[in-house]
Formats: C-alpha cells, structure tokens, sequence
C-alpha cells in the first residue's frame, strides 16, 4: 500500500520524504488555505520535495473553469495530479484531462455508485473519505470494501486512494481491505511506528548493553 501524505505544510512533508517512507503528497483547498502561501508556489515545492503524485485540486465548479484550472496545475509540475470534486462536471473534465494525459485524482466520494463513475471516468485515484463517513455515524471501511470488490470484478485500473484517515486503525484497515494507496496527516504517519512494547523492549536491551559494557 503507498503511503501519501495529507498536508501543504513542506517542513512536514520534507522530514517525512527524508524516511523514505512516503509516496505521494494528498492537498485540498482547506490545507492550501492553511499554508498562508500562494497556491501555485506551494505546490511547485511540494513537487520537489517527492518524485510521487501530488494531488492540487482545482476550484472551478464548471467543466470549462476546471479544464482551464486543471491544465495550469498541471504545468506546475509533472508530477501533479488534477484533484477534480465527484460532480457530473468533475467527470467530464476528468475524462477530457485523462484523455490528454495528466493524472487526476477524483475526490469527495462517499458512495461505490460514485466510485464507479469514477473508474468509467477514467480517474487515476479515487479518494472516498473515510472520516467524514464515520463522522456522521456511517461506515466508512464499508465503502472502501465495496469499491474494492467493485474495482476488482470490472479490472478498473483506477487506484483507490483511502482519504480523511483519522487513526492508526484506519490504516490497518485499509490495508486489509486492499486500498492501493492511503493518506494520512503527517502525526498519523508519525503514529503508526509507535507501540509502547517496542520502547519497553529497547530500553531493556539499552540497559543490559551497557551493564555488560557492549561495544560495537
Ligand atoms: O484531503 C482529502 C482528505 O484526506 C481530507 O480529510 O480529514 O479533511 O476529512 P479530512
């Protein structure tokens, strides 16, 4: 399962990518919100700072405004993917961007009939939003389940990009359920290494080592 992460905050990102564990950078017009900065210019850095996708959604409601928007984002960068929201004119411009080449990312999906649409789109990501899901008393692993069941019975080739994580558990789970990617906040990801065991386990070897006067 790739590991994207959620955020347009580069000092994050960049100490994430410096594990080598991340593979693709996920951000939606709250977050760029959240940077203060000029849109185009954080996601030119993000672009340099993974070699993955990297998802900037457009803010055009109209098939022409998003084309219009969509083609600039992707001239950022050529590893930016065209965030496109779940609405009739969302998949038009999806099947024209994808047509053209550029990788687009499907999002706010709360429903496997909107997940198919997408893979009938074309879409290279769909993100269903399994937080939001849950939020409202729903489940959201049931959705990610059911588009995987329905992504594998027609061989869609669209990778389903588990969104709005919330827990370590999230990402167990998808990875159980078969998501092709996830992505999580940066503290989530920082998360899932922990387990108070672990600590236990090597503060125990520490001590033993030094009792023993250990070298290496
Ligand atoms: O960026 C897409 C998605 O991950 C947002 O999640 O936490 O705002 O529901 P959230």
């Amino acid at each position: 399962m790739k590991f994207f992460v959620d955020t347009a905050d580069t000092k994050d990102i960049a100490d994430l990518a410096a594990t080598g564990l991340i593979d693709g950078v996920t951000t939606n017009p709250s977050l760029i919100a959240k940077s203060g900065r000029p849109f185009a210019e954080v996601i030119a850095e993000i672009c340099a700072l993974t070699s993955g996708p990297v998802s900037a959604e457009v803010v055009a409601t109209d098939y022409d405004g998003m084309i219009n928007e969509g083609r600039k984002l992707a001239k950022i960068a050529s590893n930016v993917t065209v965030k496109l929201p779940l609405t009739l004119d969302g998949l038009k411009a999806c099947k024209t961007l994808t047509g053209e080449g550029t990788q687009v990312n499907v999002t706010l999906c709360f429903s496997a009939n909107q997940a198919l649409l997408a893979a009938k789109a074309g879409a290279t990501f769909i993100s269903p939003f399994i937080g939001r899901l849950d939020d409202i008393h729903l489940d959201g692993m049931e959705l990610i389940h059911e588009i995987r069941q329905i992504y594998d019975n027609y061989l869609f080739d669209t990778e389903i990009l588990a969104a709005s994580i919330r827990t370590a558990n999230h990402v167990k789970l998808c990875a159980l359920a078969g998501a092709d990617v996830m992505t999580a906040p940066p503290a989530v990801i920082k998360s899932l290494v922990n387990h108070p065991l672990t600590d236990k386990g090597l503060e125990t070897f520490l001590a033993d080592a030094k009792k023993a006067g250990i070298k290496v």
